[in-house]
């Protein structure tokens, strides 16, 4: 949102007229998105955790002990279901359950990191009593949370884990900077980091009766603060696209899955020095992600809340959609958000 476009909408708003250049309309959805963001600053105020405060982190049976079965990969990882994985001995597999887990963390608070300097960036430049700042700031303040926990968790589990990817790695500090010359890609990426990481930590709380307290606790307060910023993430880019032009609109419907596409193997894929510390054959790392039915299936999964979001907000159109299948995201749409898979196949 631009400062004319707050200061227009917000007069529109106030005098319920129609000034040239802005319409009742356009009071009423910027109404509504105040509304939406006053109810995340209330949840905010609510319901957030601290990452010191209420984990605690040296009772006795969040002990990182040696062998311990817990770190094994459910099912609902890719790696954990594929063959391969589960033909591994026990200690083997717990080793790369934990490497596996701490990478995941380690690349979430890297996405965290660059989410946090953009919305700095981005709050800072809005005019005074915009209502987009303070929400922005509670999201920071969370993020930062979700930063010390995530390190605390890898540093605590002992594995030398190195995140996202090299190229992840070198253009992460300039990605930032897009928040404000384009802010509807930048949250669009954020959206791709943020929903990947939320579906896999929901399906491993879901299906998995035995995990580490510790990273039981992370990820629950992980996933309950998340659906606070994915929400916003989700009205952010239907608010923003409605003000856009035709074109522009296109654009972004291109731009959308591909963004979606590339950040979620930053996530989810492991980065190549896993294949060598634990001499991953290629195929399987092929099959894993997403030659294999399994993985294909999973790929489609990820994406059923934001291909709602796509159709909600016009971004899918006939071109988009074959995009969306050539990127191998296409499937069906959530009907509302977080519905569970079982239930949509159903
Ligand atoms: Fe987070
Ligand atoms: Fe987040």
């Amino acid at each position: 949102m631009t400062l004319m476009d707050i200061r227009s909408a917000r007069s529109v708003a106030k005098k319920g007229s129609t000034r040239k250049g802005a319409s009742t309309a356009d009071g009423e959805r910027f109404n509504e998105f105040t509304d939406m963001i006053d109810t995340l600053n209330k949840g905010s105020v609510n319901r957030s955790f601290d990452a010191y405060g209420d984990i605690d982190w040296d009772a006795p049976e969040m002990k990182i002990i040696e062998n311990d079965e817990r770190w094994i990969l459910p099912a609902v990882d890719p790696i954990g279901k594929h063959p391969w994985y589960q033909s591994q001995t026990k200690e083997r597999q717990i080793e790369i359950g934990m490497w596996r887990q701490a990478n995941v963390a380690k690349v979430g608070l890297e996405f965290e990191a660059i989410l946090i300097r953009g919305m700095i960036q981005y709050v800072m430049q809005l005019p005074n009593g915009a209502p987009e700042f303070r929400y922005g700031m509670h999201e920071s303040k969370e993020e930062c949370n979700h930063i010390m926990m995530f390190q605390e968790l890898v540093n605590r589990m002992g594995v030398d884990v190195p995140g996202g990817p090299r190229w992840f790695k070198i253009v992460s500090p300039l990605v930032p900077l897009a928040s404000t010359p384009l802010p509807l890609t930048f949250f669009t990426g954020i959206l791709a980091g943020e929903e990947p990481i939320d579906h896999l930590q929901k399906s491993i709380l879901r299906s998995a009766d035995q995990l580490h307290p510790m990273f039981a606790n992370v990820m629950a307060v992980h996933v309950a603060e998340e659906a606070r910023h994915i929400s916003y993430a989700h009205e952010f880019i239907k608010y923003h696209l409605k003000e856009m032009g035709k074109a522009k609109k296109f654009m972004s419907s291109l731009m959308f899955p591909i963004v979606m596409r590339v950040l979620c193997d930053v996530i989810v894929k492991p980065p190549k020095s896993f294949r060598k510390e634990f001499d991953v054959p290629k195929e399987v790392m092929d099959e894993i992600f997403w030659d294999s039915e399994d993985g294909r299936a999973l790929l489609t999964e990820v994406f059923a809340d934001v291909r709602m979001l796509a159709n909600d907000s016009g971004l899918m159109n006939p071109v988009s959609r074959k995009l969306w299948r050539a990127l191998k995201i296409d499937g069906k749409v959530s009907r509302y958000r977080s519905q569970p898979h079982e239930e949509m196949a159903a």
